[in-house]
């Protein structure tokens, strides 16, 4: 009885993460982490945000195969479908319905205002509405399954103020309170650097170490990480070093500080550092996750009943929330409505 009073509901986190390319040790140490060591105390829904990946990727059997690898990933990485949801997005198209509801309620100047958006255009990417509507997909994600809390790495910290901005502007134009306002939450490494020395990103292959590349792939991209031309004995300064900073991530305190201090005193060189970093990423990744990641990805049938069931329940709490979506804005949800939403 005092258990219940001092834990009534526990949170509901909920994250996805776009299938759009392999996911990568900056996805596990900026977001992935997190987000399955939250199962053990939240009621975690997640999932592959695979229409958003029709952003950048057209081509039918490699979207369907990232979507598949991204879940098996998750799985290998120790999300327990027992106690967190994993599905898939398009699994529960709701959400692009409850998109066009927030758009409807939503000025351009916020749209406008998408740092994510405005950095691809300056990139150069011409721009469709897909890219541009993206923040309103996402706020649906979110608000549709009632999120507490969302655990994403630092580069959607913006989104998430836009979902929050979308529920207030929707909420009041229709005077309910049909949606809660979201938290981010923040990893203890919301950013993480990249081979390239930018952060690591999907959309710059040269910049990413996959967490489930081939032992040999990962080795190679580890070894040829850019460096200065400093000597072995020369000190220089960790803080500035990807291999540090990576090696970082995964090292134990005291290997930590042995790389450390190599490099600021002289001592450590670059190619024994990048070999450390690739022991490292072998001892964390490879072994008994590999061999999970593989049995998973030679039994695509049982990742598909994990989908699945997962989308079931998470389409269960997004029928509650739709309810009051239509009540709220005069949407009938009629029959054909119901039959067609399986409700
Ligand atoms: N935009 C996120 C990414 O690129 C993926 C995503 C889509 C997401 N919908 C979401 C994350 C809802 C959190 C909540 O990683």
């Amino acid at each position: 009885m005092t258990d219940l009073m001092n834990n009534p509901k526990p949170l509901r986190y909920l994250s996805g993460v776009q299938s759009s390319g392999r996911l990568h040790i900056g996805n596990y140490f900026g977001a992935i982490r997190n987000q399955i060591h939250l199962q053990d105390s939240g009621d975690c829904f997640y999932f592959i945000a695979n229409y958003h990946s029709l952003n950048t990727i057209q081509d039918a059997p490699e979207l369907l195969k990232l979507t598949f690898m991204a879940a098996a990933d998750y799985l290998a990485l120790g999300l327990d479908p027992k106690k967190a949801v994993l599905f898939r997005q398009s699994d529960v198209p709701e959400v692009t319905e409850l998109a066009w509801l927030l758009g409807t309620v939503t000025g351009m100047g916020l749209m406008e205002r998408a740092h994510s958006y405005k950095d691809k255009v300056a990139k150069g990417i011409s721009p469709n509405l897909g890219l541009f509507c993206y923040p309103a997909l996402m706020a649906a994600d979110i608000l549709i399954y009632q999120s507490d809390k969302v655990p994403v790495g630092q580069d959607q910290v913006q989104h998430i103020e836009m979902c929050r901005d979308m529920a207030g502007y929707f909420n009041r134009a229709f005077k309910k309170e049909v949606f809660k306002l979201p938290e981010g939450v923040l990893s203890e490494t919301p950013k993480v650097v990249g081979l390239t020395g930018g952060k690591m990103s999907k959309s710059d292959e040269a910049s990413v170490i996959p967490i489930f590349g081939e032992p040999s792939e990962v080795k190679k991209k580890v070894m040829g990480i850019l460096t200065d031309s400093k000597g072995v004995q020369e000190p220089k300064d960790p803080d500035e070093n990807v291999i540090y900073l990576l090696y970082k991530l995964m090292a134990g305190p005291e290997e930590r500080v042995r790389m450390e201090q190599g490099f600021r005193q002289g001592g450590m060189g670059y190619g024994d550092a990048k070999k450390l970093l690739a022991e490292k990423l072998e001892e964390v990744f490879g072994g008994a996750t590999r061999e999970k990641r593989k049995k998973l990805e030679e039994n695509p049938d049982q990742v598909e009943d994990i989908l699945v069931e997962g989308a079931r329940r998470a389409r269960r709490e997004a029928a509650k929330t739709m309810e009051a979506v239509y009540q709220a804005t005069g949407i009938p949800c009629s029959k054909i409505k119901k039959a067609i939403l399986d409700i």
